[in-house]
């Protein structure tokens, strides 16, 4: 079965085999839905590529990048890809396992997490991440929102839209800055060359200072003064925000540092 291209939605099934029956999120680029796996009778996340970009090459490109991204990485704290698909109408979606818990944003939004919890969180992103480097790739998006947190496992990490392979696609950010400002390295917002791995370790010092605090670092109505306090380093410390272990406070200090070589 055929279904047009834009129809996508509640109760259409891809492939003859995804039947999307929840809207999950709405993205920029794709749109998130709970699926019933019509073979294998289970629940998974489809993520399709949104109508108005079924057309865009570059677009199309990303998309399968993601895929192929998460095809090479099978870690448990990384969500699992099952299928990198495409509709007989040309529409391109993404099937993973579902996640079923809420976002590291959503669980923010009630207040700073316990230190054992942060705890978990530290080990399940530093070994997710290491994956994901040692496969020579960039998250270059870790934000709370791409991190989902199961009620009853540890967090993973969500979300290769973004991602860059080293050595493969271009690193400096000149006008093409994708991503969350507030969660992006300086060297990111001020287009320098060299971007590496450290983009994502400066991510996961945001993470962990929100996580720590339920407060964002840098906050600015106005992007170009948020880019400003970003690159100026302008925060107040997380020792000053949150009553935590001193070890923990470096930690993030040093992840979140200014300049890449001392993160
Ligand atoms: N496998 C999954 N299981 C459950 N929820 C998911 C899954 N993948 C994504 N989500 C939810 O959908 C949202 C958007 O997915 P994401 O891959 O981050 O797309 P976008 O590029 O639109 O940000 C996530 O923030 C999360 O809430
Ligand atoms: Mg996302």
């Amino acid at each position: 079965m055929s279904t047009e291209p834009g129809a996508i939605g509640l109760g259409s099934t891809l492939a003859d085999r995804y039947e999307l029956v929840a809207e999950v999120a709405r993205g920029a680029v794709g749109d998130v839905f709970e699926a019933l796996d019509r073979v294998e009778g289970s629940k998974v996340a489809v993520k399709v590529l949104r109508a108005e970009y079924l057309a865009d090459e570059s677009m199309r490109r990303r998309f399968r990048r993601e895929g192929a991204v998460l095809k090479a990485l099978d870690h448990p704290a990384i969500v699992r890809l099952l299928e990198l698909g495409i509709n007989d109408d040309g529409v391109v979606f993404l099937v993973t396992e579902y996640v079923e818990g809420e976002t590291l944003a959503e669980r923010l939004s009630r207040g700073s997490l316990p230190i054992e919890e942060v705890d978990a969180l530290i080990d399940a992103l530093c070994d997710g991440l290491g994956a994901v480097h040692q496969h020579g790739v960039l998250h270059g998006d870790l934000k709370p929102a791409n991190v989902v947190w199961p009620e009853d496992g540890a967090p993973r990490l969500v979300d290769f839209g973004a991602s860059k392979i080293l050595g493969l696609d271009r690193l400096t950010a000149t006008g093409e800055v994708s991503g969350t400002p507030a969660y992006m390295a300086p060297e990111v917002l001020t287009g320098k060359a060299d971007v590496d791995q450290r983009i994502d370790v400066y991510g996961l010092g945001v993470v962990l200072y929100e996580a720590l605090s339920a407060k964002k670092p840098f906050h600015d109505g106005h992007v170009g003064r948020l880019m400003m306090k970003i690159d100026a380093g302008d925060c107040l410390p997380i020792d000053t925000v949150a009553d935590i272990p001193d070890a923990i406070a470096r930690l993030v200090g040093k992840a979140m540092h200014r300049h890449k070589q001392e993160r």
